[in-house]
């Protein structure tokens, strides 16, 4: 089973595996990941299972990422804090070069205990198929103002023509994202696990160019299809369990297909 939008979108029901094995090599812009967790929460087949199985399964969809990917291509994968290390290694091994861990500061708190620290971030790894730089990064479009509002200031910052000092109103996003949880925006669909649309929006903005191809082989709700086309790229993925698989296609038909697309 799969849907397409205007030849530019397409997601399958399907398996990781099955849905990158159909894919070129060397044929994709950007990969964001966020697959499932194998914590204890209900997401998907991979939970609980033991650490040299799920490391094993990770291994071969991410070697299939790395083949896909063109050599300016990047890869950003959200994990559980619990498995960060692992993929760090997993990704050095099969050759990606690793750039940052992005901190994303939620705004709920999923994990509560009384036994050590609640864990307030969900870390994204960003990392390149080159090693020499050549990978897209769109800065520009995805700097963010400085907190002194970009006003000419003394003391501080570069000599402009007129003798002041001028500081560059926008700055590197840096690599801690406090963005709101899908939760509490309009965007949620109930899904547990939903990625805020503002976090695939820095990562599509910052790494691909319009008509690029994003792909994503854990779609879930489908938050990379939609923010993928609302940015005017070409998306495709795939996801395992139907109910999602569902979730997925009406949430992005609710925004794309609907007769007020355009005038919101
Ligand atoms: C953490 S969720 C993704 C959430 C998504 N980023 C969002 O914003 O909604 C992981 C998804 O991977 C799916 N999945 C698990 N195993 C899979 C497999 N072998 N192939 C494809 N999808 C799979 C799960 O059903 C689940 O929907």
């Amino acid at each position: 089973m799969s849907y397409t939008w205007k030849n530019s979108v397409e997601v399958h029901h399907q398996d990781c595996l099955a849905f990158l094995g159909n894919l070129d090599d060397e044929s994709v812009d950007l990969v964001y990941v966020d697959p499932p967790y194998n914590i204890d929460v209900k997401m998907g087949k991979k939970n609980n299972d033991i650490v040299e199985n799920y490391q094993q399964w990770c291994n071969e969809w991410l070697r299939e990422c790395h083949r896909v990917l063109k050599s300016s291509g990047t890869i950003y994968l959200s994990v559980a804090q619990d498995f960060q290390h692992h993929f760090k290694i997993l990704l050095e091994e099969i050759g990606f070069r690793w750039l940052n861990d992005i901190i994303w500061q939620r705004s709920t708190l999923n994990y509560a205990t009384k036994y050590y620290y609640a864990q307030m971030y969900e870390p994204t790894i960003f990392a390149t198929k080159n090693h020499d730089n050549s990978h897209t990064f769109n800065l520009d479009d995805v700097k963010i103002p400085t907190l002194h509002g970009g006003t000419t200031m003394k003391g501080a910052g570069r000599f402009s023509n007129t003798g002041m000092l001028t500081v560059n109103d926008t700055k590197n996003p840096g690599d801690v994202w406090n963005i709101t949880s899908a939760s509490k925006q309009n965007e949620f669909v109930d899904f547990q696990g939903q990625k805020p649309e503002k976090l695939l929006e820095r990562i599509i903005k910052a790494s691909s160019n319009e008509q690029d191809l994003v792909v994503d082989c854990f779609v879930g709700s489908g938050t990379t299809a939609v923010v993928s086309a609302m940015l005017n790229r070409r998306f495709a993925g795939c996801e395992l369990d139907a109910e999602h698989y569902k979730i997925a296609v009406e949430r992005f038909k609710d925004k794309f297909e609907s007769p007020l697309f355009g005038q919101q």
